[in-house]
């Protein structure tokens, strides 16, 4: 290890080719990999990525790799490997060929990088976040997915469009799966503060809530060859980001319960403070009863997937 921090990226595909590119301009990483089992695409990434340092002026060092021995020493590791949705596709068709991809990847983790924290993007991410934790081995703080972060900027792009205000100025957050089940918690999202249940009446309310869900739907069938890419790397960059920077942030990640909202035995989205120690608390917030009872049905559907998984 260079001495610096160094963040690897699994996966040289949309995701994580364009969440390397933002992780470069960002100049987080001292040492940014990429690695890929196909040869010449990470290795063609990194330097096209590397040779836009002059211009944007960051000092990252990118390279890639098809070795799993790149790992080394990495702080951060981002898993974005496995396949990616098609039209018709759910994220639990993925769950049994990306268990497998992802099984190796947390093996190299545990002996190459055992000090890392993850970000898991792999879908179904809930799932994939708690098979990679249990097959690594790390704490169960160092091992997190990327969710919530991705479907609250969706939830947020879409009330900032529908109220005519800045996208930034929308707070709130979606708990549960990220998939069909997810609840965006209307009872906590304002816009800089004015509870948002005043500001939209019930239909739209609804009509936004309903096009949340099926977010990573609606891109996939509009580009029929893959899901997104452009705003799911920029999620995972700001968790990358604090954690790099030990921000503290408030953040929707898929975490393990241990408890909190009387769930335990698996990992889903809810609100966490994040630092360089990966999750430092799981948030816990008053629901009403309908956000309550649709947040346990989230949590059932994750469970019944966990029961499909390879021993
Ligand atoms: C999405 C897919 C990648 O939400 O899960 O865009």
């Amino acid at each position: 290890m260079s001495g610096g921090r160094k963040i690897a990226v699994l996966g040289a595909g949309n995701v994580g080719g364009t969440l390397a590119q933002r992780l470069a301009e960002m100049d987080l990483g001292d040492e940014l990999v990429l690695i890929d089992i196909v040869d010449g695409l990470p290795q063609g990434k990194a330097l096209d990525i590397q040779e836009s340092a002059p211009i944007l002026g960051f000092s990252t060092r990118v390279s890639g790799s098809t070795s799993l021995d790149a790992l080394a020493g990495a702080d951060v590791v981002v898993e974005t490997a496995g396949l990616a949705r098609k039209p018709g596709m759910s994220r639990s068709d993925l769950l049994t060929k990306n268990a497998e991809i992802l099984r190796g990847h947390a093996e190299a983790v545990r002996s190459q990088a055992p000090n890392a924290t993850v970000i898991v993007v792999t879908n179904p991410v809930d799932v994939m976040t708690f098979w990679f934790r249990q097959v690594s081995g790390l704490p169960p703080a160092r091992v997190f997915g990327e969710s919530g972060t991705l479907d609250t900027a969706r939830f947020r792009w879409f009330v900032a469009e529908e109220l005519h205000v800045a996208p930034r100025d929308v707070i709130g957050f979606v708990l549960g799966t990220h998939g069909d089940t997810m609840v965006p918690v209307l009872s906590h999202t304002s816009v800089s503060g004015v509870p948002l249940t005043r500001l939209l009446p019930a239909e739209k309310l609804d009509a936004i809530v309903a096009r949340t869900k099926a977010g990573g739907g609606e891109i996939v069938n509009l580009l029929k060859m893959g899901s997104a890419y452009y705003a799911p790397s920029a999620a995972q960059a700001e968790l990358v980001r604090a954690v790099v920077h030990d921000e503290h942030r408030v953040l929707g990640v898929t975490a393990h319960l241990q408890g909190e909202y009387g769930l335990s035995g698996l990992c889903l989205g809810v609100p966490v403070r994040l630092g360089r120690a990966g999750v430092e608390k799981v948030v816990e917030v008053a629901l009403t009863d309908s956000e309550r009872k649709a947040f346990e049905a989230s949590a059932a559907a994750v469970q019944a997937d966990l029961a499909t998984l390879p021993k």
